[in-house]
């Protein structure tokens, strides 16, 4: 496994592979690496002769008051298990050639494009957030120069996001999808689980919980969405949980719902941790 640190390094590494006639599946994270990244690298392997995973704690995409610093950073034991998953590249770029002119330097992509879809959920409670994804997945693609990229169904907000840019931008890479991995009682893996307190813990699965309930009565022919919003809000408050949002919304672009293809979206605080989940109400759809 070869671990590339530079931009000029990562070029002629992926060059060489297309030359080869071998194609890239990228999988973009920020390490602390879960079974949730690992199921992307599984994933990966599958679409493409040759997977590179990119670790890079993204600066601007954290808020004022997030703690970039406290992100958890475990290099050592990420890179032990990309080994073991045998991939064949990791990227670990530093922030002097990621962002040349500083992170408030002009190098930030202006992602227009899809104002009301980066504007809502997430975007509102953290309002640069997506201009801050979308800025490195876009400098990340110009890295590794990948084929296929792929990204989680957990943080669905996002791949619609990359998705869209990808379009808007008319990017060569084929966006794929990885499905949520989950602990056994149903809370998505996270690296944010680790915050949460023994007791907090023991409540977090009521999230997934709710969003089975919701799905099961959209499914079972209530499309009353927004008394199956407050109900499960309801719930959800009645366990602890500051609700930021819980909304049923179309899956493709996150207006409002129509009869079909809609996805339940959640984001609620445990304490001091803020969780985020999703189900779609129907399979999705293979890109
Ligand atoms: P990070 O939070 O490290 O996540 C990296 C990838 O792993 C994302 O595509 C995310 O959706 C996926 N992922 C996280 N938890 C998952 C789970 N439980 N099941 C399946 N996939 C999961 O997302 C980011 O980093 C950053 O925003 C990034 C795209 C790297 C840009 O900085």
């Amino acid at each position: 496994m070869k671990v590339i640190k530079t931009i000029e390094e990562m070029n002629a590494w992926s060059n060489a592979c297309h030359k080869n006639d071998n194609t890239i599946c990228f999988v973009p994270t920020m390490g602390n690496l879960h079974d949730g990244h690992l199921s992307l690298v599984d994933a990966a392997k599958e679409i493409a002769e040759k997977v590179v995973v990119s670790i890079y704690v993204n600066p601007t995409q954290f808020g004022e008051n997030e703690d970039l610093d406290k992100y958890p950073r475990t290099e050592k034991q990420d890179l032990k298990q990309l080994e073991s998953k045998n991939v064949d590249a990791v990227f670990m770029p530093i922030s002097d050639e990621m962002y040349p002119k500083g992170i408030n330097g002009n190098t930030n992509i202006e992602y227009a494009d899809v104002p009301d879809l980066a504007a809502k959920l997430e975007g509102r409670a953290r309002p640069e957030h997506f201009r801050g994804v979308a800025t490195i997945v876009k400098k990340l693609f110009d890295c590794v120069l990948p084929d296929h990229a792929i990204f989680g169904e957990k943080d669905f907000q996002q791949l619609l996001i990359v998705k869209d840019m990808v379009v808007a931008q008319k990017l060569n890479v084929i966006i794929h999808s990885g499905a949520i991995v989950r602990d056994k009682d149903g809370l998505a893996k996270s690296s944010r689980n680790q915050y949460l307190s023994a007791e907090h813990r023991k409540k977090a699965s009521i999230l997934h919980q709710t969003l089975i309930a919701a799905r099961r009565k959209i499914q079972s022919g209530n499309h009353d969405f927004s008394e199956i919003e407050a109900q499960s809000i309801e719930f959800i408050s009645e366990n602890g949980f500051l609700v930021d949002y819980f909304s049923i919304l179309d899956a493709d672009t996150l207006d409002k719902p129509r009869e079909v293809n809609q996805v339940i979206l959640v984001a609620a605080n445990l304490g001091k941790t803020r969780l985020l989940d999703n189900m779609r109400v129907d399979a999705p759809k293979k890109p």
